[in-house]
Parts: C-alpha cells; structure tokens; sequence
C-alpha cells in the first residue's frame, strides 16, 4: 500500500472524504475515544508562517489522541536553509509518526512527503488550505446537511489557498462552487481543470465568475476570506486599500439576503471586518465562524488518526 499523505484536498477520493467527515463528526460527539496515537507518539508539527488556530487545533488534536505534539518553529529550524528539506524529512520521520506543516510553496510540503516515510500533512501552503475546508465541510453538513448537490459560494481573492481549496474539496463532495474574484485574481489553471474534472465525476459544478451576486444567488453557504494572505503583507496597500480590487466583493447583510435564506456564513478567520466581511454579517445570525474554527479540531483528529491507521497497515507483513 503506498504512503498516504494530505498534501492537498484531493488527495483523498470522493469516499474517503466522505469516511473522514464522518469519522470527524463521530470524535465530536464522543471525543476521547480515539486513541490512535497512545504511547505517547510524536506528531511533528512545524510553523513556517504565523499560527492561531492551526497550532491550538493540531496540538489539542495530538494530545487527545493520546500523543505528543512536538511543535517546531519554522524560523529555528529554517527547513531548506540550514540544511535540505529531504534531511529534515528524513530526521523527523525516524521520531514521528506524522508530520504537519504549515509553509510557503507547494513544492516544498511535496519534498518533504517524498522523503518522510511517514505521512504528511498539509497545514497550509500558498496554494492549498486542505484542513480548513474538511472543517468548512464538516459545519456545512452540520448546518445544511448532505453536501451532494449542495452550493458554496467563495468571494474574494480567487488565487489564495482558500479559493483553490474551496474548488478542490467542494467538488470532490459533489457539490456546486462558485468563485467570484476580480479577472486578475483568478484560480490557477491546472487547479481549476482538476476541480472541473471532479465536479464532473461527482455530480457537481464549477462557476468562476467576477459578479458577486450571481456567485451567491440561492447558495447554501457563503464563504470568504482574507484580501492579504500571509506572505503577501508588502501588497497590503493595494490589497486593502481604498481602490481595492476586492471591495466589490465584500460579505454585506444586502449580499447574503441574494443567498438562500437558510445560507450560512463561513470565514477561515483571521477576520477583517469591514473589508471581506462586514461585522454585521460575521457577528450576525447567518454567521457559523466559531462552530467552523472548533470543527479543525474534529477534522483535524480524523484526518491525522486515518493516516497514521492507513500507514501501520501498509506496514504490517
Ligand atoms: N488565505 C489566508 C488563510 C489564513 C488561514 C492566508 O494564507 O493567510
């Protein structure tokens, strides 16, 4: 059995998606009884980028499933300068059962998986936020139910992590995404390809568009995210700024009334209210941030517990 690793949202098929969902919403309502990393094993988990969220998660992750979460500061151990990224995988697959890492290039994460020998997830890159949407989904199957031929609609900076993990993972679930971004910040093109070719297979659909109300007419779920990504702060300015390129495509009360009316709310937080969102809307009803920031938790023990348990047996004679 190959190595499974989590480096991007279709990693996994359709049916594992689905497994690990359900085996997220199983550890919510029963949250010590997964015990997969009793020992304690170490997970490694490295922070090249600033963290909130993603080391409070994986860390309590880690310690529920009975193991040790070894956290490393990227700008201490400096991956791909002090020494390889290759030697650095090598080292800390012989001490960890997993590893996760938050870092810049896709490139980089896919090294490191390739010399691990022990899986490896991804905890943000530039290009893919794969645990954030397993979260995003988990809220919205919660909220709205069934996920097949459900609508999420993103708006903001359709290049990010986000935009291309939303495209990805929502199309793998069989439902329909929507992209609404100004025509310079569009998805990549192999990505969108790849989220075409799933939303195909799945029953799904894609629409990248630059008119916000036509992304989130009747959606049951209304997404966005930061304009500045971290790495992108010297492009703050224009980003944010009075003629941002994004500003048409702030979350407004007047925007989500276009959506359906039982449409949620979803933002990876950080937040900035009043320019992606305003703060009526994320501080609002319609809003489920802090169920979509508790679900990495969930998310992220399933995803972990399933490749560590896929690995030891492919180890088993
Ligand atoms: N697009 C954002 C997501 C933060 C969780 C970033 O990369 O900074």
């Amino acid at each position: 059995m190959p190595l499974r690793h989590f480096l991007r949202d279709d990693d996994l098929t359709h049916d594992e998606q689905a497994l690990v969902l359900s085996r997220a919403a199983r550890i919510k309502a029963a949250p010590f009884t997964d015990r997969t990393l009793v020992g304690p094993e170490v997970v490694a988990v490295l922070f090249d980028k600033q963290t909130l969220r993603t080391q409070l998660s994986f860390s309590a992750a880690i310690a529920h499933l009975g193991g040790y979460p070894m956290v490393v500061d990227g700008k201490l151990a400096q991956v791909g300068v002090r020494e390889s990224i290759a030697d650095v995988a090598r080292v800390m697959g012989r001490e960890a059962v997993a590893i996760v890492w938050r870092t810049y290039g896709q490139d980089r994460i896919e090294e490191m998986a390739a010399y691990a020998q022990v899986p490896v997830i991804n905890a943000l890159t530039d290009d893919f936020h794969p645990c954030q949407i397993l979260a995003d989904l988990m809220t919205v199957q919660e909220h709205r139910g069934d996920l097949p031929g459900k609508t999420l609609a993103y708006l903001g900076d359709g290049a990010n992590n986000m935009a291309h993990s939303y495209l990805l993972g929502s199309a793998l679930a069989g439902m329909h995404v929507r992209v609404a971004t100004p025509a310079d910040h569009q998805p990549k093109p192999e990505i969108l390809a790849r989220a075409e070719e799933l939303a195909a297979a799945h029953g799904g659909s894609v629409l990248i568009t630059d008119d916000p109300v036509a992304a989130v007419a009747d959606a049951d779920a209304v997404a966005t995210d930061t304009w500045v990504s971290m790495g992108q702060e010297k492009e703050k300015d224009r980003r944010r700024g009075e003629t941002s390129p994004f500003a048409r495509f702030q979350v407004t009360t007047e925007l989500m009334g276009h959506a359906d009316p039982e449409a949620v709310f979803l933002h990876c937080l950080p937040a900035y209210r009043g320019y992606e969102v305003t703060a009526e809307v994320i501080d609002g009803p319609q809003s489920v941030v802090w169920d979509e920031s508790e679900n990495r938790l969930h998310a992220q023990k399933a995803i972990l517990s399933w490749l560590v348990e896929q690995h030891r047996a492919g180890e088993q004679p």
